[in-house]
């Protein structure tokens, strides 16, 4: 017995000597347990508020094994715009669930030659529809999004004041937008494909979520549950492409004045048929960059805006001043324009402490390291997953007063000025960073400002202060979105 006991020690020992020499020089962090890593410890609904913790523990650099793999988590400002700013972070973590589901194609979850052709092809896609600083394009684009929102805002009033689920309304009205500049289509609310793809964005992204435990712990596979979940996101992805390749049959040959980006695509497919190489642009390469800009675009800024009207429902002083200074810019019941929010910096400091406190991606969307690096004096090896963490800097008390309070002058100067704080990084930052940031900045300041201009916001009555928690600490599975909720509008102008 006693040489059992020795020879289990000496096992023990010889697994923590060896555990020492591989982490010489890592950052630090917690110990975790064989195969499981760290996970155990980790609060499985809300993870980014025990990174947080531990972050506090130790330090703005630190390590952790999360099941198959060591992540770096980071949560100093100027060292994570550092470090994503760096080839060797323009990587994304390889899931093997997620490649299984995304076959290595879109933008999203891709890497090398292919991730560069493509973000510079819809970067240049972008532009082309008027995502740029002024001209005829952006005025059109800007059109396009003002009918999304008078869309809306009818839809709202035919509700007489009954308690409305956002999630619904804006998946019809932001996802059509988003349909129409990726598609070139937009569909009536009761088209079937459009309720099927609206289906899939609702399930299929709390679905989706679980590609994250799956490929950190690769063994969760064999639970029937998991596995049925995965088979039924490819199945989605699948339907979608169909729908997608019935749309391009239809369109071939009728593209020559569009720019959506499945036009796009397409007149890039013909212009390369006689290019021995056509590089990335093949059916498969379209279907999966199409659902990746729907997905990119559509549940961020639904999420996000959800999180601002509950804001404003939450903070009438602020939505009252709000609604004054928009009353000010307002003409004739007209639309208000991104040129009239220019003299409300208000309105967009609220969006921007909205994201502030419910950033879409709490933890970070990961990166993964290409090339064995140094940061801040720590040896990051090849393969390993790095954090951002969105959570942490948000509400680090070095860069924010009171942070855990709604106050969205903090975004202003001495002079009401809209300031920078180099510690707001919902997009991140660096060759990876988010491409949408200014359309979605478009699209929630235009939602934004003519809701509360048109509505007074509040949420249902009698709501208990655990219910009230339970939404505002909302769900966590691809994006942060606020718990089942309604908001009621009442009619204002
Ligand atoms: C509130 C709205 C949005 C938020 C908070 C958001 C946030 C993010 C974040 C954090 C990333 C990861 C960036 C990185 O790794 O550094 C990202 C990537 C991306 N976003 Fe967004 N996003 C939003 C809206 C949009 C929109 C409207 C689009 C497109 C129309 C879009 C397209 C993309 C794409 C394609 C990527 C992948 C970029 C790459 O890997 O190269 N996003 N987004």
């Amino acid at each position: 017995m006693l040489w059992i006991i020795i020879g289990v020690l000496m096992l023990i020992a010889i697994y923590f000597g060896y555990q020492r020499h591989l982490n010489k020089n890592l950052p630090p962090g917690p110990w975790g347990v064989p195969i499981l890593g760290y996970l155990p410890w980790l609060n499985p609904t809300q993870p980014y508020k025990t990174l947080t913790e531990l972050a506090h523990k130790y330090g703005p650099i630190y390590s952790i094994q999360m099941g198959k793999h060591f992540a770096v988590i980071m949560s100093d400002p100027s060292s994570v715009r550092m470090a994503l700013a760096r080839n060797e972070l323009a990587d994304r973590t390889n899931f093997t669930v997620i490649n299984e589901i995304m076959q290595e194609h879109g933008l999203i979850f891709t890497h090398g030659a292919l991730w560069k052709e493509q973000r510079k092809f819809v970067c240049n896609w972008l532009k082309t529809i008027g995502v740029c600083k002024f001209g005829d394009k952006k005025n059109n684009l800007q059109l396009n999004i003002m009918d999304a929102v008078s869309s809306t805002i009818s839809k709202i009033r035919h509700s007489n004041e009954f308690p409305i689920d956002t999630g619904k309304l804006f998946l019809v009205y932001i996802g059509n937008f988003i349909n129409h500049i990726v598609l070139g289509k937009t569909w009536p609310e009761d088209d079937l494909n459009w309720i099927y793809l609206r289906k899939l964005a609702e399930d299929g992204s709390k679905k989706f979520a679980v590609a994250t435990p799956l490929s950190v712990l690769p063994i969760l596979k064999v639970i029937p549950k998991y596995r049925k979940t995965i088979i039924e996101v490819i199945e989605g992805v699948k339907n979608t492409h169909f729908i997608y390749k019935t749309l391009m049959e239809k369109r071939s040959g009728k593209i020559d004045d569009c720019d959506d980006l499945m036009a796009m695509f397409m007149k890039e497919v013909t212009k390369r048929k006689n290019d021995k190489d056509p590089h990335y642009f093949t059916e498969k390469q379209c279907n999966y960059l199409l659902s990746d800009l729907f997905g990119a675009g559509v549940e961020t800024s639904v999420n996000t805006l959800r999180w601002f009207l509950l804001y404003m429902a939450l903070n009438k002083d602020i939505q009252n001043e709000l609604q004054k200074q928009l009353d000010l810019v307002s003409t004739n019941g007209a639309v208000i324009d991104l040129e009239q929010i220019e003299s409300v910096p208000l309105l967009k400091a609220c969006v921007f402490e909205t994201m502030r406190l419910r950033p879409v991606a709490p933890s970070g969307i990961p990166r993964a390291v290409n090339n064995e690096i140094w940061i801040l004096g720590f040896r990051i090896p090849k393969g390993t997953m790095v954090l951002p963490l969105q959570w942490a800097m948000h509400r680090d008390v070095k860069y924010w007063v009171n942070p855990l309070a709604f106050q969205p002058q903090r975004f202003f100067d001495e002079d009401g000025n809209i300031i920078n704080n180099k510690a707001f990084m919902p997009f991140q930052a660096g060759k990876r960073a988010c491409v949408g940031d200014t359309l979605s900045y478009w699209m929630l300041f235009l939602f934004g400002a003519n809701l509360i201009h048109n509505f007074y916001i509040s949420m249902e009555d009698n709501l208990s202060e655990k219910e009230l928690n339970t939404i505002m600490d909302g769900e966590f599975g691809i994006t942060l979105s606020p718990a089942a909720h309604n908001i009621i509008f009442k009619s204002r102008v």
